[in-house]
Order: C-alpha cells, then structure tokens, then sequence
C-alpha cells in the first residue's frame, strides 16, 4: 500500500463543520481534514442571510426564546435538550466568530448588525426579534473563509479534491477512511483512531435545488452502506425562494429587509396564510403557501413562480402599513443604495442570471429543495449512535448538515444551520480528540481499499446500456414532483419503485473515460449511487411516516398526529432490506402545543 497516512483525527469535508470540527481536534489531536473540493468552495459558502444568536443588539432577546422558537419550528420533533445545548452556546459561538475575525455587518453603535428571520420572536410579544448575526448576504462564506484561515494557523494538514469512498471499522470502532486523490486517480488510505463525517447534504436528489453540485449524501451514503441508521430521512425543508428554475437561493434576509411574495393577481398573499408572521412565517408554511398559490392558478402568468419584490417603495409601504418601524421606532424606508448593500450578491445573482435588477424589478421565484433536516444520528458531542438506546460507535463522529442531531426536528429555523456547523462541529472536534488521547490504532485490515477498488471497477466495467446524466435527471424528476412539498401515498409508492428500477439500472452504467487524472465522469457516477441510496431511503421513511409535520406535508394525512408519530425514524440498510425502527423525541421544557401560523 503506497499512499498510507496517519492521523489521530480525521475530519471528511472542509464545510464549516469540518473545518470548525478540524480546528478544535488539532487543538487536542495530530488532525487531517480531507475534502473533495478546495475547502473555501465548500457548499457553506452558500448560506446567505445569517447564523442566529439572542446576542439582543437591537431589541431584548434570551437564549430560552431562541429555544423555544427553534423546538416550535421544529413542530416538536426536535429533541430539546440538544436545542437548548445548542441555543445557550449560540452567543459564544458568534463572539468567537467575530473574535476570529468574521467582519460582520455593524450596528450604528459598533455592535454586530442582526436581522429579523422566519421564526425568530419575543415569545412574550410574539413580534419578530433580529436574531440572525450577518455579513451582507455572504453569511456563510465568511464564516468559511474565517474558519480555514484558522486552520491553517492551527496547523491543520489538508488534502484538498479528495474524495473518501470508503469507511473503515475494525472490531466496532473507527479505523480510518479510504479516499481517492483525484489529481491522480490513486487510492489513499487514512488511518485513524477518530473519523468525523462533515460531509453536508444531499439536496442534489432533486430537480431544483440551492444546493451545490457537490452536495450528493456521500458521507449518508457511504455509512449507510455499513448497514448504519439514519434518522428523519423524510424531513427535507423547500426554501420558499429559490431563484425560478435554477434554484439558487434567494436568501430569507431579504423578506428579513422587508420584501414581500406576490401572485400573478399582483397580490401580496402571505396574510391570507399566516396573518401574523406574513412573509416572515417559517419555511414548510411560506413554501405550501407559493405552491397553493401556483395549483390554483396564481403564479405568474400561469407558470410555477411567484414573485419576490424588494423595491424599495413596495418595502416601505408594507412597512407602514404593517405597523413596522426601525428599532428607534422612527419609520422603515429604504432605498436603492440599502438594497444594494443588504444583499448585494442576491442582486448580482438577478442581474447575471434572469436579467432583472431587483432594486427596480420583482424577482421570479420558486421554492427549491434546500436542507436536510434528517441525517447520520448524533448525540449532541457529535457521537454517532446507532439505536434508540444511544449506543454509540467508537470513534465514529458526525456533525452539520450530513448529521441529524436533532436540533431541527421536522423544519429547521432559517440560520440555525449556521450556528448547528458551528457548535456541533466545535463538539465533535472536541470529542473526537479527547477520544484519541486514550485510544490506540485499530489494525486496518489487508486490503483495506479493496470495497473501494470494487465499486469504482463496477462502475468502469458495466454494460453501458445506461446513461449517468439521464439516469440522474430522471431520480431528481420523480424525487421533485412525488416525494417534494406535498406528499401522498400513491405518489411516494410510485416514486419508490422508480428509484429501486434505477438502482438496478445503475449496474449499468459504463464510464467512457478511462483516464485517471480528474476522472470526473467516474466521480459524478459514483455520486449518482449515493444519491440514488439517499433517495431510496427518503421516500421510505415519507412513505412510513403517516401523518403532516413540519418539512413533511401529506395530502393523505394533512393532521399532525403526536399521538402515533411524536417519534424519530431510524432506517438502515441490511442484507439488500430497509428496515425501520424509531427513537423518542427527548422533551424537557416544552410540552407539544398545535401549530399556530
Ligand atoms: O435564507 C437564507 O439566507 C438561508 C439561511 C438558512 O438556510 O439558514
């Protein structure tokens, strides 16, 4: 075995999880972090509007606010005492942030500049609190940019286009990973006493997406291959505003700056759906309310999309007549120039790719597939467990959008992503060195790249009756239109079969490129399986689940049902067979209350 390494931490993604995870294992731990692309490109670059903290620089607000808000969004799937963990180290984490240097946006006064978000209240009041700590509309890349600077000081080895293929266990425990290097196509193995899986989402199982290209449920993929459980699989959340047809996101900051959603009668409609929140309700409630509109003919010009409209005298208008007005209490208005400064890329985004300048034209908009609530299953130290009694595997860690905490329960918060790569990456990295101070190497087994080897000689030696590129667009096809915003059984069955049919026309697959140098072609085939593997099991567990909650919208069981459902979904992958089994919801201050809009 020529490319042999040695860590005692190895982290898979360079995200803000991974390198957040990274930077706190090196502290403790001889730490790697391999990724499959440049780590500042990574899909956190992304998250736009702001990472949510009570830090109160505008208006009172507490950390049991941001609970409660957080275990209310979650429609009380959420187990709440990973939210509150979560919520009271909220404040540090974005003070440790700015004290890296994250350059965030400021109030008048200095302070860090906060916005309102979807969800985000004075649970006395009920009226909206500016939670969501920001950098412009480049949130996300600031905390990646940051983070990476941070690492590099800290002395954190990377192996950058890196992709890990293969997980490695040895008696029970961690022993490494086995990744391909694909500036040469070679095979490396890592060994390791401790592995954190930071490898994000898998938003790429459907059509219209903000997701990245790369966001295709490898790390889900791969340890559910290992006959792991993942959890709350069905619970996938449609960001309301995604830019029509390309899915880029259309950050939540700007109905946070005052933009309101209009149908093609150029009526503001969110009052109708939620009276009091309006545009500002959460996600799932914001997404049905688009897509109601679209069914009964009110998208514009018949079409599926509505429109966003931020120009500055719809702002200012809706502002007085909602009875909104600046923390001073003098009255909103913006104007050009504020628009171009509270979400300069989302303008540029609009220029470049419809040919609409927001700051005098509304913005076409549709909802598009954007995180996954569901995951690897973690306590709250980033410990994988594998049952409802909280076995955990040693050595095994998982943090970010890959893993399910639960902190989002059934629909996550806008900006909670951020601050859940933040702590729970801290935690893992934290645990997972503390870990490898007393443990030893695992003996890694003979060949330990040969699972790897295998499936890539599959993918390069099949019959060639079957094209990746359609292959791929018809999964996103049907996971878009029968497992999507609304649900039923007759849909989600039928979507299921399809699926399994692909997997089985998978194996027919042939890479026509043969070299080894950035063989993407091999690379996008094996990302199809994992995302077909994700697939499977997502429309399993919607399927399962017989009841509406949060993320998971059934026109077949349209009631939340906490009688029956008030539970986790565990599903693995054993012998060729799903099987599920459930997990409780851990409530401790919050008793289940029905959802109000
Ligand atoms: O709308 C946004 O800026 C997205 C934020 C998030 O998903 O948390």
């Amino acid at each position: 075995m020529a490319n042999v390494h040695q860590f005692e931490v190895i982290v898979v993604g360079a995200g803000g999880a991974g390198l957040m995870a990274g930077l706190y294992a090196s502290r403790g731990a001889k730490t790697a972090i391999i990724s499959k692309m440049y780590p500042t490109r990574s899909h956190t670059g992304a998250a736009q509007g702001g990472i949510s903290a009570a830090l109160g620089n505008y208006e009172e607000d507490k950390p049991e606010w941001h609970m409660y808000d957080t275990v209310k969004g979650s429609d009380y799937l959420g187990d709440q005492d990973a939210i509150e963990f979560m919520t009271s180290e909220a404040i540090d984490a974005v003070l440790e942030l700015e004290h890296m240097g994250l350059p965030f946006d400021r109030t008048p006064e200095g302070r860090i500049s906060q916005r309102p978000f979807g969800g985000h209240t004075n649970n006395e009041t009920g009226q909206p609190v500016r939670r969501a700590a920001h950098a412009a509309d480049r949130t996300g890349h600031m905390i990646l940019q940051t983070l990476y600077q941070q690492c590099i000081k800290n002395e954190v080895t990377f192996f950058d286009e890196y992709q890990v293929l293969d997980f490695i266990m040895v008696d029970g425990k961690a022993a490494g990973v086995v990744a391909v290097e694909l500036a040469s196509g070679e095979l490396h193995t890592f060994h390791a006493k401790a592995v954190i899986f930071a490898t994000g989402g898998y938003g790429r199982i459907f059509e219209v997406t903000s997701n990245a290209y790369a966001y295709t449920g490898d790390g889900c993929s791969i340890l559910l291959k290992k006959g792991l459980p993942l959890e709350d699989m069905e619970f996938f959340q449609f960001h309301p505003t995604g830019i029509y047809k390309l899915g880029i996101l259309i950050t939540e900051g700007a109905r946070g700056e005052g933009a309101v959603l209009i149908n093609g009668k150029g009526e503001r409609f969110m009052p109708k759906y939620a009276a009091t929140v309006k545009d500002l309700a959460s996600r799932d409630v914001v997404s049905r309310a688009i897509y109601t509109e679209i069914k009964e003919g009110r998208g514009i010009n018949g079409k599926n999309y509505v429109y966003l409209d931020i120009r500055p005298e719809t702002v200012n208008r809706y502002a007085a007549e909602d009875g909104r007005t600046n923390p001073d209490g003098s009255p909103i208005i913006i104007t050009g120039e504020t628009v171009l400064k509270k979400i300069p890329d989302i303008v540029d985004f609009c220029r470049v790719y419809l040919g609409v300048d927001p700051v005098t034209q509304l913005m076409p908009t549709q909802p598009t597939a954007h995180y996954a609530m569901g995951g690897i299953p973690t306590n709250k130290f980033g410990e994988v467990v594998t049952d409802d009694k909280g076995t955990t595997i040693p050595g095994l860690y998982a943090a970010g959008e890959c893993a399910c905490v639960s902190v989002h329960g059934a629909n996550r918060l806008g900006t909670n992503s951020l601050l859940d790569i933040v702590v729970f990456g801290k935690h893992a990295g934290l645990k997972a060195a503390e870990y490898s101070k007393t443990a030893q190497f695992g003996k890694m087994p003979q060949d330990a790249e040969a699972g790897a080897r295998s499936e890539f000689e599959a993918l390069m030696n099949g019959s060639g009756k079957e094209n990746v590129y359609d292959l791929s667009n018809e999964m996103k096809n049907v996971m878009f239109a029968d497992v999507g915003i609304y649900r039923n059984e007759k849909d989600m069955q039928s979507a299921l079969e399809k699926i399994r049919e692909m997997q089985k026309r998978f194996k027919d697959v042939k890479v026509s490129d043969t070299g080894k140098v950035f063989n993407t072609e091999l690379l996008n085939a094996w990302e199809l399986g994992n995302l077909l593997d994700v697939a499977e099991v997502v429309a399993a567990s919607a399927l399962n689940r017989k009841e509406s909650r949060g993320g998971h919208s059934r026109e077949d069981y349209p009631e939340r049902d906490d009688e029956n459902w008030l539970k986790h979904t565990l599903i693995a992958k054993r012998n060729g067979k799903l099987e599920i089994s459930y997990k409780p919801v851990v409530i401790t201050k919050h008793q289940p209350k029905p959802r109000v809009y």
